[in-house]
């Protein structure tokens, strides 16, 4: 190595280790964190999932964390790959979504769902995407949703409409959607 390549690996060693003190650690198994340890895995992530999501532009992402909560706190809840999930309810969306009701309904057009996700690669906690549902009055064969997502570097998630669907459909008495585990259900929009 020459003086100047040393110089500069010593610099990037030294931005490198104070970045590596900031990951945010998952203790044991994901399934079993408790209110507490899950909490604190989201005020850690909290800020890096909105840095990410927000870096090419997307307007959802700028927008979501203004909108209604649904959960205490992320859940694991087993699909979109074992990640926690912690969704945000629109406007529109707000009210009859955190009815988390059954029967023959249907959200009004205009709703948006947005859900952050946090996956665990081997203890240390990563950005996972923000998957998005919109209502609209024009996707019949969709139930009328239109799917989509934000990747953790800002860019839009590449999806087909079918695979999230296929999925999704299986809520038919819900209007599509899965809705956050019980456990962690906020009741209300007050
Ligand atoms: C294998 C099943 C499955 C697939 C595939 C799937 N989802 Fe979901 N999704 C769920 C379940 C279950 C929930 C509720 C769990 C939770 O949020 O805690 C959910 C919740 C959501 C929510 C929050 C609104 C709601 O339904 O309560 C959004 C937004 C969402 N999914 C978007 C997507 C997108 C976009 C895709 C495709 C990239 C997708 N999903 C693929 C099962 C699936």
């Amino acid at each position: 190595m020459t003086i100047r390549q040393l110089a500069a690996a010593a610099m990037l060693a030294a931005l490198a280790s104070p970045a590596a003190a900031q990951d945010c650690t998952i203790e044991g198994d994901h399934w079993s964190l408790d209110d507490a340890a899950v909490t604190a895995l989201y005020d850690c992530m909290s800020q890096k999932m909105l840095d990410g999501y927000t870096k090419e532009g997307n307007e959802i992402a700028a927008a979501y964390r203004d909108w209604q909560p649904s959960a205490s706190r992320p859940a694991v809840a087993g699909p979109h790959g074992e990640r926690f999930l912690m969704t945000f309810a629109n406007d529109i969306a707000a009210e009859q979504y955190l009815a988390f009701a059954q029967g023959d309904f249907e959200m009004p057009v205009g709703s948006v769902l947005a859900k952050e996700s946090i996956a665990n690669r081997d203890g240390t906690a990563r950005v996972g995407p923000l998957f998005i549902m919109t209502k609209v009055d024009d996707a019949p064969e969709f139930d009328n949703w239109v799917y989509s997502g934000v990747q953790p570097n800002g860019k839009e998630l590449r999806i087909s409409q079918a695979f999230c669907h296929d999925c999704h459909a299986a809520f038919e008495d819900q209007d599509s959607m899965g809705y956050p585990l019980e456990e962690v259900r906020l009741s209300g929009t007050n």
